[in-house]
């Protein structure tokens, strides 16, 4: 089925939609999106949530109840995503565990996404993308499991206070990731062992990932003995995550071919923006990002 994403847009953003991808037997309802409660107070335990009251929203009282969460655009220090959050309940043990959330947005096409409970996948209704609902062996909740994207969505950590019945999406962490390495910010720094993240430790190595407090997802490319380059992986078109170029002198995004320089210029494609770019050191063992 080829949707056009305008209907699917408008399907979001009125009721609930039903899109069926033809051939790959996946049907997935839009979920209805409302807008989200965003803590912004930095002096706040919950700064950078957004609280989701399930008396509020019925909705997710059950498994295979989703929403998309809107947010206000605004000039913060963490990434919102553009087309909202896609937060949906798998199972009903009264447990942070029950909830899943993940950039809304296909990266094939822009599509908003929805949850197969059927097939416990996320699923784009457009063109039958499929992406993995939960962590298994060093795949992450959010990875891609069928194109047409190349690529997965960002999943970030959900908690529920169970004495409020509130679900809080953080957009500042990640889930943590099957057996996959994942680094977490403490004291505004992000260390990346050359134990753990072994391609760091030669020149022209590079390793892909989304420290836990972060918010973003880190493009780490080890160009020199002594400099490793450090940009934001998520594209600024729509948010796929770019990668390494072949010739290693820039990145490119496959979704719509941008690209950028190793500075994070933008060279070519729709990419409106540069890639943020954080500042690096190689240690004698590691590769510290200053964040
Ligand atoms: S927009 Fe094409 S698969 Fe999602
Ligand atoms: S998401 Fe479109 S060029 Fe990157």
């Amino acid at each position: 089925m080829s949707c056009s994403r305008r209907s699917v847009l408008l399907g979001a953003a009125a009721t609930t939609a039903l899109g069926l991808c033809s051939g790959c037997g996946i049907s997935v309802d839009v979920p209805p999106s409302i807008t989200g409660n965003l803590d912004e107070n930095s002096a706040s335990p919950n700064y950078g949530k957004i609280a989701v009251s399930l008396a509020a929203n019925p909705t997710l009282k059950s498994s295979g109840g989703a929403l998309i969460l809107t947010v206000a655009a605004g000039n913060r220090p963490f990434m919102v995503p553009a087309g909202g959050v896609l937060l949906l309940r798998r199972t009903e043990s009264n447990s942070s565990d029950d909830f899943v959330a993940v950039d809304a947005l296909c990266p094939h096409a822009g599509c908003p996404l929805g949850y197969a409970k059927q097939n416990d996948l996320i699923a784009c209704p457009c063109h039958g993308s499929t992406f993995a609902v939960v962590a298994s062996g060093t795949e992450c909740i959010g990875a891609l499991k069928r194109g047409p994207a190349l690529s997965g969505v960002q999943a970030f950590l959900v908690t529920l206070d169970t004495a409020t019945q509130t679900v809080y999406v953080d957009l500042r962490s990640s889930p943590s990731c099957g057996d996959g390495f994942i680094p977490q910010v403490m004291g505004g720094k992000v260390i990346l062992p050359f134990a753990s993240v072994p391609d760091l430790m030669t020149v022209g190595g590079s390793w892909t990932g989304a420290p836990q407090g972060l918010g973003d997802t880190l493009i780490v490319f080890r160009q020199s003995a002594t400099v490793a380059v450090v940009l934001s992986a998520i594209c600024t078109h729509q948010r796929c995550l770019v990668r390494l170029s072949s010739n290693k002198n820039g990145f490119d995004c496959p979704c719509h071919q941008s690209t950028f320089t190793l500075a994070g210029a933008v060279t070519g494609g729709p990419a409106p923006s540069p890639l943020k770019k954080y500042t690096a050191t190689v240690m004698a063992d590691s590769v510290v990002v200053t964040v």
